[in-house]
């Protein structure tokens, strides 16, 4: 059994920079699970289904293939035989992932492909649920947060070093908070800190502390 290391916790709390490169210290391969709900929603968006109606993203969500390949220490993913890049960190794909990411077929099929990856080797996951609901039985399960104004920020910088969008400090902000009410509200797989997760608060610390921080957490013998 490879060993899982889950990261869940609000837009913008660092969970992606953290991920990284604790799976590169460690040789843990990472995964970005929210990736896999922004593919269903682009692929969604541009076929015209109604993200706003559940039937209809329900009844999409197996359409979708997404072939999935461990590559230079992450797993990526592959639709119609390319990487989507940023065509998946738009605006628009940030104001509808939510939505998708609601529905029960959705996260059904994603949690299972999740799952499936730890045949591939040791995992650092980042999501919502990953402590929660897809690795619930993994000893190194971690809540990374951070205040509202330090992940508007970060996030924002993302989007701009990116060149996906140049929005203000506060529409970003406003657009992170309505995704984390969404996200944390609805019925299935809800965000929330997992029983017995480990909570870092990020706001005031650098990235290279919050690192350690988990790299100092794990079960003995994982970070060798
Ligand atoms: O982490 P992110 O911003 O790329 O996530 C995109 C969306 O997917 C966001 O609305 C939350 C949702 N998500 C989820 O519901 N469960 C996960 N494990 C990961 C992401």
């Amino acid at each position: 059994m490879s060993n899982v290391i889950a990261v869940d916790g609000p837009s913008g709390a660092g969970k992606s920079s953290v991920s990284k490169l604790v799976g590169k210290r460690l040789g843990y391969l990472h995964v970005d699970s929210g990736a896999l709900y922004r593919i269903m929603t682009w692929q969604a968006l541009a076929r015209g289904v109604d993200v706003s109606d559940p039937a209809a993203v329900a009844a999409f969500a197996d359409k979708v293939e997404i072939e999935c390949r461990p590559e230079d220490g992450a797993v990526v993913y592959y639709v119609d035989g390319e990487i989507p890049g940023d065509r998946i960190r738009t605006p628009e794909i940030n104001a509808n992932a939510s939505a998708v990411a609601t529905v029960k077929e959705v996260r059904d099929r994603i949690t299972a492909m999740l799952r499936a990856m730890a045949d591939l080797g040791n995992l650092v996951v980042e999501g919502r649920d990953i402590a929660t609901a897809v690795f619930p039985d993994s000893p190194a399960r971690f809540y990374l947060t951070a205040s509202a104004e330090a992940r508007a920020r970060r996030r924002r910088k993302e989007e701009v070093d990116k060149g996906v969008a140049n929005q203000s400090e506060e529409a970003v902000k406003a657009s992170l908070l309505a995704r984390d009410l969404v996200d944390s509200t609805r019925r299935h797989a809800p965000l929330r800190k997992a029983d017995g997760a480990i909570e870092i608060d990020s706001s005031d610390m650098t990235l290279e502390e919050v690192v350690e921080a988990v790299i100092g957490a794990l079960p003995e013998g994982w970070a060798k």
